[in-house]
């Protein structure tokens, strides 16, 4: 399970940034104070345009880098006190993490495996599993960077669940992927909710969102605009489909539509 209480993260900008943000202001609230839960066995979107808050937000669900203000838990631990057994819950999938090309899959995901302090047979275990189903098992002992886009995704995946944590926390995890990829990426999430995992995503894609998760918070300018099960945001905003909410509730929070 996910708490976030509060969360504001706010970033000090150079001098290069206020120009670019058009600011006299020397920090940025990337997330002005935000709140939710995901529970076990739950498939969570927070589903925002570019510069929304999303990475931010789960960059410090992941414990890579502290609120500013507010917490987060997961499972229990804090964020701020117990970042190691934080990390060790979860996965974390983001494309700001990359992999080294110089190695194949194989000794990347058993690097990993190892430094969660896995054993090898579980390892072994975990590999063969999530190669075959990610269709990584031919390219396993190619060098990374002779890999495809999609074939590099899929085995940040893989990297990124080989401890099967309880918690995944994944960053726009079919950006990039054509549809059977991430067709394939979607019903492991799905899978993985199956058997009682506590899963968040991000996307500014509606139909991802609209299919996959059972409940979505859409975050605009840091801030949570609306949050519930689709026929709640249906409900909220009088829109019948995501496309149309969504527009909803960029005009009504101030944004402008440049067509
Ligand atoms: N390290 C940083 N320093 C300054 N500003 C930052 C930093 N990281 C993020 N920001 C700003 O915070 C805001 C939110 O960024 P964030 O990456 O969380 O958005 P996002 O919703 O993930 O967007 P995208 O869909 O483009 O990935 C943006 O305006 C971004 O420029
Ligand atoms: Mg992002």
């Amino acid at each position: 399970m996910i708490h976030v209480k509060g969360l504001k993260k706010s970033f000090k900008l150079s001098k290069k940034q206020m120009t670019e943000n058009k600011s006299k202001e020397k920090q940025k609230y990337a997330v002005k104070g935000i709140d939710f839960i995901v529970n076990d066995n739950e498939i969570f979107g927070l589903l925002g345009p570019n510069g929304a808050g999303k990475t931010t937000t789960m960059r410090c669900l992941a414990t890579l880098i502290n609120p500013t203000e507010g917490s987060i838990s997961v499972n229990g631990f804090d964020g701020a006190t117990e970042g190691e057994q934080v990390r060790r819950e979860l996965a974390f999938l983001t494309n700001e993490l990359k992999l080294d090309t110089h190695f194949t899959p194989d000794y990347t995901a058993r690097f990993f495996g190892r430094l969660h302090g896995l054993d090898e047979t579980v390892i072994e275990e975990r590999m063969n599993h999530l190669f075959d189903y990610f269709g990584v098992t031919p390219f396993r002992f190619t060098k990374i960077n002779d890999l495809s886009t999609g074939m590099k995704q899929k085995l940040s995946i893989v990297v990124s669940l080989i401890h099967d944590p309880q918690v995944v926390i994944f960053d726009e995890p079919t950006n990039g992927l054509d549809i059977i990829t991430a067709r394939a990426v979607t019903e492991y999430l799905k899978i993985l909710k199956s058997q009682g995992k506590t899963i968040i995503i991000s996307t500014h894609m509606m139909h991802v969102a609209e299919k996959l998760c059972d409940r979505i918070a859409v975050i605009m300018d840091g801030e949570i605009k609306a949050m519930g099960t689709l026929d709640e945001i249906y409900k909220l905003t009088g829109k019948g489909n995501l496309d149309d909410a969504f527009f909803n509730l960029y005009e009504t929070s101030g944004g402008q539509m440049h067509v």
